[in-house]
C-alpha cells in the first residue's frame, strides 16, 4: 500500500510537471507558485536530484532586480485562472504576480542539497546569493520591531485566514470594478474565499501595479500590513538554513546571523498574552487579529522552544479528528470546509512536525502518522476537512503528493 502511494505521489508530480516547473495542480492553479515549487523540489529530491535543481533554478529566473521573488511566474498565458499577468503589471524579467510567499526555499534547497552534496555544491552557488537578495528584501521592506509583514493575504498563502478579517473589513474595495473569478469554476465555492474576500484581494493588487510595485511607494501609505507568524516563523527559519549553507560554501555569514536575531526580537512581539498564542498584529491599529492558526504552530519551525504553545496545540487537536485545522475548531469563525478557515493542509503539517522534531517533542511524529493516515484514506488533495477527512479544494495536489514523498511516507528520506 504504502509503496503503492509512492508511486502514486511520484505520478502526480510527473503529471504536474510543466518541463522545469510544476504547477499546483491542472487547472485551479496553472502557473508555477513559489513555496508550492520549493515543496515540489523537495519531493521530486527522492528520486530525481537533478529535476528538484531545475525547479528552484526555474523559481529564481523570475527574481525581480529588488530581490523579491514572486508568489506566481506565469511561464504560459492560461485563460482558466484569474487575475493573470496583464492584472498584476509586473515589472520582472518574466510575467508574474507583483507579491511574495512564504520563504521556504533555503529550507527545501537545504533538504535537497544535503541528498547529495558533492553535485549539490556548483547548483547551490548560484542560487545561494539568489536567496540572500531575497531574503535581504524581506529584512529591508516587511519588517515591523523586527516581525515580517504581509500586504497581501495571499502573500502568506493563507489567503482567507481569519487573521485578516478586521484589516480586510478596513479595506473598502472602491472602484474594483467587474472581474469573473475562474476559482469557483474548478472548486465548489463553499470550500473557497467569498466575493467580499475576493474584492479586496483584487482592489490591492490594483493598488500595487498602479503603484508600479514601488517599495518605497507601497510603504507611503499601507492599506494592509499585518506582521504574521507565518512569514515571521519561515523566514526565521529559511535565514537559520541559509546560513548552514553558506558555511557549507565557506563564505561569511555574520551578516545573516545578525538579522537571525533581529527576526527572534521581532517573533516575541507577536504573542498575544491574552490569547497565549502567538498571533498576527495589525500594524496599521497595533490589534491583535486573536488567532489561533495552524501558523501559530510553526513557532518550533522558526527555532523557538515556546514551550508554552504544546498546551495549545493540544487542545486544538482534541476539536478534531486530523489535525493541524488551519483555524482552531473552538472559535465560532471555524469553517470545515473553506479553505483556511478550519480544514487541514499536508505541507502546514510538515513544517510544524519539522520543528517539533527538531524540539524533541514527541507529537512531531504524533503528527506524521496522522498525516500519513490521512492521505492514505483520502488521497492527495490540496487540504482536507480536519473533522472527517474527506478531500476539499484541488485534486492530484503536487504539494500534498510532496509532503507524502518527503516526509509523511514511512520511505521518506530514504535514498531510491
Ligand atoms: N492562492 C491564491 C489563489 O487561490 C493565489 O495565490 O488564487
Amino acid at each position: 500500500m504504502m509503496k503503492l502511494l509512492d508511486q502514486t505521489a511520484r505520478d502526480i508530480l510527473r503529471l504536474n510537471d510543466r518541463g522545469g516547473y510544476t504547477v499546483p495542480t491542472e487547472g485551479l492553479y496553472p502557473y508555477q507558485w513559489n513555496w508550492d515549487s520549493a515543496f515540489a523540489a523537495m519531493g521530486f529530491a527522492q528520486f530525481n536530484v537533478d529535476r528538484a535543481w531545475v525547479e528552484f533554478e526555474t523559481l529564481f529566473s523570475g527574481q525581480w532586480d529588488n530581490g523579491m521573488v514572486p508568489h506566481i511566474l506565469f511561464h504560459q498565458v492560461d485563460e482558466g485562472y484569474f487575475p493573470g499577468p496583464e492584472m498584476w503589471k509586473s515589472v520582472g524579467p518574466i510575467p508574474s504576480s507583483g507579491i511574495t510567499q512564504p520563504p521556504v526555499a533555503a529550507t527545501m534547497v537545504r533538504l535537497v542539497f544535503e541528498r547529495n552534496p558533492n553535485v549539490g555544491l556548483a547548483r547551490l552557488a548560484p542560487l545561494y546569493d539568489k536567496i540572500v537578495a531575497w531574503h535581504d528584501w524581506f529584512m529591508a521592506w516587511r519588517l515591523d520591531q523586527g516581525a515580517v509583514c504581509t500586504t497581501h493575504p495571499w502573500e502568506t498563502g493563507r489567503d482567507n485566514a481569519p487573521d485578516w478579517d478586521g484589516a480586510m473589513a478596513a479595506i473598502d474595495p472602491v472602484g474594483v470594478g467587474e472581474y469573473r473569478r475562474r476559482d469557483t469554476s474548478h472548486v465548489d465555492s463553499e470550500m473557497r474565499p467569498t466575493r467580499e474576500d475576493y474584492d479586496r484581494y483584487v482592489w490591492l493588487v490594483q493598488r500595487g501595479a498602479r503603484l508600479n510595485w514601488d517599495d518605497a511607494a507601497m510603504l507611503q501609505d499601507t492599506p494592509f500590513r499585518m506582521a504574521d507568524p507565518s512569514m515571521t516563523f519561515t523566514l526565521m527559519r529559511a535565514q537559520r538554513d541559509l546560513a548552514e549553507l553558506g558555511r557549507s560554501l565557506g563564505r561569511d555569514v555574520s551578516t545573516i546571523e545578525g538579522q537571525i536575531a533581529k527576526l527572534e526580537s521581532g517573533a516575541q512581539t507577536l504573542w498575544n498574552e491574552t490569547l497565549g498564542c502567538y498571533d498576527s498584529r495589525d500594524t496599521r491599529t497595533g490589534e491583535w487579529a486573536n488567532s489561533i492558526s495552524n501558523a501559530s504552530f510553526l513557532c518550533w519551525y522558526g527555532g523557538l522552544p515556546a514551550p508554552q504553545m504544546r498546551a495549545v496545540l493540544t487542545h486544538v487537536l482534541e476539536g478534531v479528528t486530523y489535525g493541524v485545522p488551519s483555524f482552531t475548531p473552538h472559535d465560532p469563525k471555524f469553517e470545515a470546509k473553506r479553505y483556511w478557515r478550519g480544514p487541514v493542509w499536508a505541507v502546514m503539517n510538515m513544517l510544524i512536525g519539522m520543528g517539533l522534531d527538531e524540539m524533541d517533542l514527541p507529537e512531531g511524529q504524533v503528527l506524521r502518522e496522522g498525516t500519513a493516515d490521512l492521505i492514505t484514506k483520502h488521497g492527495f488533495s490540496e487540504y482536507f476537512d480536519p473533522l472527517d477527512g474527506s478531500p476539499a479544494g484541488g485534486g492530484t495536489f503536487t504539494w500534498t503528493a510532496a509532503v507524502w514523498l518527503g516526509w509523511a511516507s514511512p520511505d521518506a528520506g530514504q535514498n531510491s
